[in-house]
């Protein structure tokens, strides 16, 4: 087909007609989302945003942009690449040198093609003797993944400093959103209102990090979880990493992602090229619900693949019930209580190898501790295989304590610089997994723990940061991120049916990238239910409930000391993958039979949570948390709603449920509550229960989301769990 082009006017840039796949204009499309990326002379996104249903490329030309007085004669482009070069004076997408030279690449198209809503963009420097491969694909889902590839073509190494992606978002997006976070209180949205310069989100941990989760969301001022305009951004990368949202003085904005190389880290030979990590990008026009509804469906789509497509089953993790203490008669009895109790996993945490007592000692000594299992694993193995369970086992791989026999025979085997003290973190170091022998090591060893022994699942942890991580001389934090790829890539390879949860400390590497190889995070090393609400509805911005691992503690939280009831816990456990982090021979009649309870409520229910679209609902009162999941066809809802302090007001008010068919009618089901408590002589909060809970009710959807429900008076620190069903 002949492509018709169209001169806008003497100084403009050109257009095609409607042939996209010959030349200039490229359109990627999805139900939700489009972006439209002009490629001539140079590759720039010209628009990010809701599907167009009448898109023509003429539209185009209404975005030529003036040149405004005093500044360059010429226009500067937002390019894909973002180089100074086309007189754009912010951050450029890349940075490096040789030796000096070749310090400011402008990077010209030489070869485009689309493949369905893949597009690869070749471009190059002639003079720089650099070539970029950018590939941008739109997903069903409306996600947008993007990255970049660069080749050294010339002589002489391009010594990398940074290197991102950019996408620009538009000039009303005004207000970012980003998480900040620590151990045991990870995800924790916060907001800026940026109307000029910068605003950057930094990384230098070695791990995605609890404090500094890869992602940032600009939007419309005042978005919210059901209306504004988002556009969301995750960086897929469990390393260092830099995340910038930029005002420019002209106004325009734009989103960079990068991960961080540390000085001297990365540098390409002659012919040698280097991936940006893939960016993922979420636009809404229904808030952040509809961007979270839009990453949950491109991870289920193209990223989370559970062996055996079965369904998330509940655990039982032995940390928080008897830490180092293995006994194999007790571990014994635990597991045939915690088959009775609904369990169907059971992991041995923490403490089962050669001379692990206490987390001073051992790591790296990855052989059994003979003096706690005189008889091996197998027998605790064989117990929990014939009570029907799957065996779980913990590993914390990439770490070497200074007390440990590994140390004694390869203290060099540590990712340090020389020259400098090394500083502990939980008593321990890093192993250096670029030392080969040291990677051959750990890959012998895990190898035997899953080859012979019939392991179902594997916690893998990685409980401290990376501190002058170094490799012959160099820093190393980037390679030692893509070692422990690669060694998760050979063992997933050798065991395709052992599934493995991302640990580090609770939520210290928690990202699109690791779940590429995972199947679970553990969330947080907090299970207290109260911290849980908050660090899960964080989480689930970008994550869905099936990898979330969220576990029923003990009453009284480990980590904060505080009690909450089972029921407060049980169903803050509900919309994740749940397990139970406990001791079930000591825990009392009544906890037990909670235990069973929410094991079997969860088992109930995980279908349609698992597979279901989320909605956070905001209510008047922000300690009154709302989240809840309707099925795809609609024929089915269940939310949850959790007082988190006194209300605010004496009435909570309705809930208006997100998500219904408007013209099918739902009968309102309470599931699940506390021992509501009404009282006409003080204590409590409530005198009277809503209509619905004495009488059966059934709306339309359009009734429920329009006008709502109203709530009970909740006492803080409770939960009650309300069921949808289509009449
Ligand atoms: C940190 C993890 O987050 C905990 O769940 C537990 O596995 C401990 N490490 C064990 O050392």
């Amino acid at each position: 087909m002949a492509s018709e082009t169209f001169r806008i006017n003497s100084k403009s840039i050109l257009f095609t007609g409607d042939a996209f796949m010959e030349t200039r204009l490229y359109r990627l499309t999805s139900p939700t989302t489009d972006v439209v990326i002009k490629t001539q002379p140079f590759a720039e996104i010209l628009y990010w945003g809701p599907h167009l249903a009448h898109f023509s490329p003429q539209d185009c030309a209404s975005l030529i942009r003036p040149v405004a007085n005093g500044r360059l004669d010429g226009d500067s482009p937002v390019t894909l690449m973002a180089e100074n070069g086309h007189g754009l004076f912010g951050a450029p997408g890349l940075e490096g040198h040789r030796n000096g030279f070749d310090a400011s690449p402008v990077f010209a198209t030489r070869e485009v093609s689309q493949n369905g809503q893949t597009l690869v963009i070749t471009s190059e420097d002639a003079t720089a003797g650099l070539r970029l491969v950018s590939e941008l694909a739109l997903s069903d889902s409306g996600v947008l993944k993007v990255r970049h590839g660069l080749t050294n073509l010339r002589d002489g190494a391009w010594q990398v400093d940074r290197f991102a992606v950019t996408l620009p978002v538009a000039e009303r997006a005004f207000e970012v959103m980003a998480f900040h976070g620590r151990w045991t209180r990870e995800f924790q949205p916060h907001r800026v209102t940026l109307s000029h310069d910068g605003f950057v989100l930094e990384n230098r941990r070695g791990r995605t990090s609890h404090e500094h989760f890869p992602a940032l969301i600009a939007g419309t001022p005042g978005f919210g979880e059901q209306h504004g305009d988002v556009w969301g951004v995750h960086l897929g990368w469990s390393g260092n990493h830099r995340l910038k949202c930029e005002a420019k003085t002209d106004g325009r904005r734009y989103l960079q992602a990068e991960a961080l190389y540390l000085p001297g880290e990365m540098a390409l030979a002659t012919g040698e090229t280097l991936h940006t990590p893939w960016l993922y990008a979420s636009h809404s026009s229904r808030g952040l619900n509809g961007m979270s509804q839009q990453f949950h469906r491109f991870l289920r789509d193209e990223i989370i693949r559970f062996p055996g497509n079965k369904p998330r089953p509940v655990h039982l993790n032995t940390w928080e019930g008897i830490y180092f203490d293995h006994q194999p008669e007790y571990i014994m009895r635990m597991a045939t209580e915690a088959a009775a109790l609904g369990v169907e996993r059971f992991i041995i945490d923490d403490g089962w190898f050669k001379g692990r007592n206490d987390d001073h000692a051992a790591l790296g000594d990855w052989y059994l501790d003979e003096q706690k299992y005189p008889d091996g694993l197998m027998p605790v193995i064989h117990h929990v295989k014939n009570l029907g369970m799957e065996f779980g086992i913990w590993v914390e791989p990439e770490m070497i304590n200074p007390d440990s026999d590994l140390y004694r025979a390869h203290p060099d085997w540590v990712l340090a610089l020389p020259g400098y003290p090394k500083t502990t973190g939980r008593h321990q170091w890093v192993l250096n997994l670029n030392m080969p022998d040291a990677f051959d090591y750990l890959l012998e060893r895990m190898s035997w723990l899953l080859g012979e022994h019939p392991v179902d699942y594997v916690k893998w942890d990685m409980n401290r940061e990376l501190v002058q991580p170094g490799h012959a001389g160099k820093a190393a934090a980037d390679a030692q991120t893509r070692q422990f790829y690669r060694l998760l890539d050979v063992l997933r390879a050798r065991f395709p049916n052992v599934e493995f949860e991302s640990c580090a400390s609770g939520g210290g590497r928690i990202d699109f990238e690791v779940l590429t190889r995972t199947h679970r995070f553990w969330a947080s090393d907090n299970n207290d239910a109260l911290e849980r609400n908050t660090i899960q509805r964080g989480m689930s911005y970008f994550f869905p409930p099936e990898v979330m691992g969220a576990h029923i503690g003990n009453p009284r939280c480990h980590a904060t000391f505080r009690q909450h009831s089972i029921e407060f816990r049980g169903l803050t456990a509900l919309f994740g993958h749940m397990g139970l982090e406990l001791d079930p021979v000591s825990a009392g009649a009544q906890e037990a039979a909670g235990y069973q309870r929410y094991a079997a409520l969860y088992k109930e229910w995980r279908e349609l949570i698992h597979t279901g679209d989320l909605w956070r609902v905001e209510m008047p009162d922000a300690a009154t948390q709302v989240q809840g999941v309707v099925s795809q066809d609609k024929t089915q809802g269940l939310f949850l709603v959790s007082q988190l302090a006194m209300p605010d007001y004496t009435l909570p008010g309705a809930l208006r449920v997100p998500g219904l068919d408007p013209q099918a009618r739902y009968q309102v089901r309470l599931v699940d509550h506390p021992n509501i408590q009404l009282t006409g002589a003080g204590g409590h909060t409530m005198r009277q229960l809503p209509g619905w809970m004495n009488e059966p009710v059934s709306a339309s959807g359009e009734w429920l989301t329009q006008a709502g429900l109203q709530l009970p008076v909740l006492d803080p620190e409770t939960a009650i769990l309300i069921a949808f069903e289509r009449v």
